[in-house]
């Protein structure tokens, strides 16, 4: 038996109809329809990006440091700021442009508070935080990708030519939502370290890579000299 028919029956889900989407490559995350996160139970009836174990690696590391207010933008299921509210005494907001009623939902069914704000990136962000963490999507549109990933919402996903449309919007305004010691961390794929690295003049920062030694994340923190 496939380790994916393994965990439909684990999960008493093991159905002729799942079978057959499970055999159409839907990825099994949406048919058994929940992802484990950090401790927290992400519910996806909603269709999110299903979260990827390469930003789960690089929020473990950030919850050791996170504490205050924190802002999960492009925040989709909520497992990011979720994943914060469980494991620190850190305050949460979450800022999404779609993906509203999920994160509300996810909040409930993990008994946890926190604000859930629609915005687009940063339109209605009106204070500054501690901490910012961010995964936005970052496919240059037109790659190919596996049929399970269309499956996945595009919005989620795409991000103009070179992958870098929400990342340059992001960079570009971060400073005027960050508190004066304030740190954030963006996830981004290996191919864009370069182009990123070109956009971070005014921060102190360190690239990070993932479990499979891809570059994946980024920590950063404004620049001495740049600090209101
Ligand atoms: C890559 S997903 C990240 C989801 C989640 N944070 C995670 O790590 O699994 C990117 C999210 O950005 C949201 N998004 C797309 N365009 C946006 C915009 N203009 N403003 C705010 N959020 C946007 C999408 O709805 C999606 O939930």
């Amino acid at each position: 038996m496939s380790k994916e028919k393994e965990w439909l029956l684990k999960e008493g889900k093991l159905t002729e109809k799942n079978l057959k989407r499970l055999k159409n490559k839907e990825p099994i995350d949406y048919i058994i329809g929940y992802y484990d996160f950090l401790g927290c139970n992400i519910d996806l009836s909603f269709k999110p990006l299903i979260p990827r174990t390469e930003t789960e690696y690089w929020v473990e590391k950030a919850l050791k440091e996170i504490k205050g207010e924190c802002l999960d933008i492009f925040s989709g299921s909520g497992c990011i700021g979720l994943a914060v509210l469980k494991n620190t005494q850190s305050l949460v907001d979450f800022a999404d442009k779609y993906f509203l009623k999920q994160i509300k939902h996810n909040l409930k069914v993990n008994d946890l508070k926190g604000k859930v704000i629609k915005s687009d990136i940063f339109s209605n962000i009106k204070k500054k935080y501690d901490f910012i963490l961010a995964n936005p999507p970052y496919v240059p549109i037109g790659r190919k990708l596996d049929k399970s990933l269309s499956f996945e919402p595009s919005k989620a996903l795409f991000a103009g030519k070179d992958g870098l449309l929400f990342i340059r919007k992001f960079l570009k305004e971060v400073d005027n939502y960050l508190k004066k010691e304030g740190v954030f961390y963006l996830e981004f794929d290996s191919f864009q370290k370069k182009e990123i690295e070109k956009l971070l003049k005014d921060y102190q920062y360190e690239f990070f890579k993932d479990q499979y030694g891809k570059w994946r994340y980024l920590r950063a923190a404004l620049a001495r000299e740049k600090k209101k």
